[in-house]
């Protein structure tokens, strides 16, 4: 075994139309943002290399549709995931509440070995809006959530201003390496 093993790691990132999915991939990947709303519809993905440790790895970051009209996905999509992604809005209760949603849904389809060591990571998104004096669901409130889960990790971002974004896919990464 070769010392720069390269690890092709799946993730699927998931949350309510408009959170910012699309955008956090594309200031990730790309380093762009864009103010215009375009519906994701099915799904796609971008891939990232990066180096973890001695590894290199291949992120490929699957971006799904929020719209459920939009969204199409047989189970098979789901298999195989090594991370998932769940993305809210700061500034959006809905789509704070619908994360019990997210989180069932994806275990359900992806039907993991292990669902409560399965990988899953939260990002609240859109911190910059109105300096933050917008936002509706608090630090504390995302950590407990994520502390109900059984520890899933968490970030603040925004991909507007790329505020954190590299820190939490690097996590992203570490956490879906971790399980391999
Ligand atoms: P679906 O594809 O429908 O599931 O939506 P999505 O989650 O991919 O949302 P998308 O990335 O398309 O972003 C929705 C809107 O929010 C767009 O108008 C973006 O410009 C805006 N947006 C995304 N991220 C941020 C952010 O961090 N800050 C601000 N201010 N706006 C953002
Ligand atoms: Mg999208």
């Amino acid at each position: 075994m070769s010392l720069r093993r390269r690890t092709l790691l799946k993730v699927i990132v998931l949350g309510d139309s408009g959170v910012g999915k699309t955008s956090l991939m594309n200031r990730y990947v790309h380093k762009k943002f864009s103010h215009q709303y375009k519906a994701t519809i099915g799904a796609d993905f971008v891939t990232k290399e990066l180096q973890i440790d001695d590894r290199l790895v291949t992120l490929q970051i699957w971006d799904t549709a929020g719209q459920e009209r939009f969204r199409s996905l047989g189970v098979a999509f789901y298999r195989g995931a090594d991370c998932c992604v769940l993305v809210y809005d700061v500034n959006v209760l809905r789509s704070f509440d619908t994360l019990d949603n997210w989180h069932e849904y994806f275990l359900k389809q992806a039907n993991p070995a292990d669902p409560k060591a399965f990988p899953f990571i939260l990002l609240g998104n859109k911190i910059d809006i109105d300096g933050g004096n917008s936002r509706v669901v608090s630090e504390k409130k995302a950590r407990e959530w994520c502390a109900s889960k059984g520890g899933i990790p968490y970030f603040e971002t925004s991909a507007k201003e790329d505020y954190n974004v590299d820190a939490a896919f690097f996590s992203i990464a570490k956490t879906a390496l971790a399980k391999e």
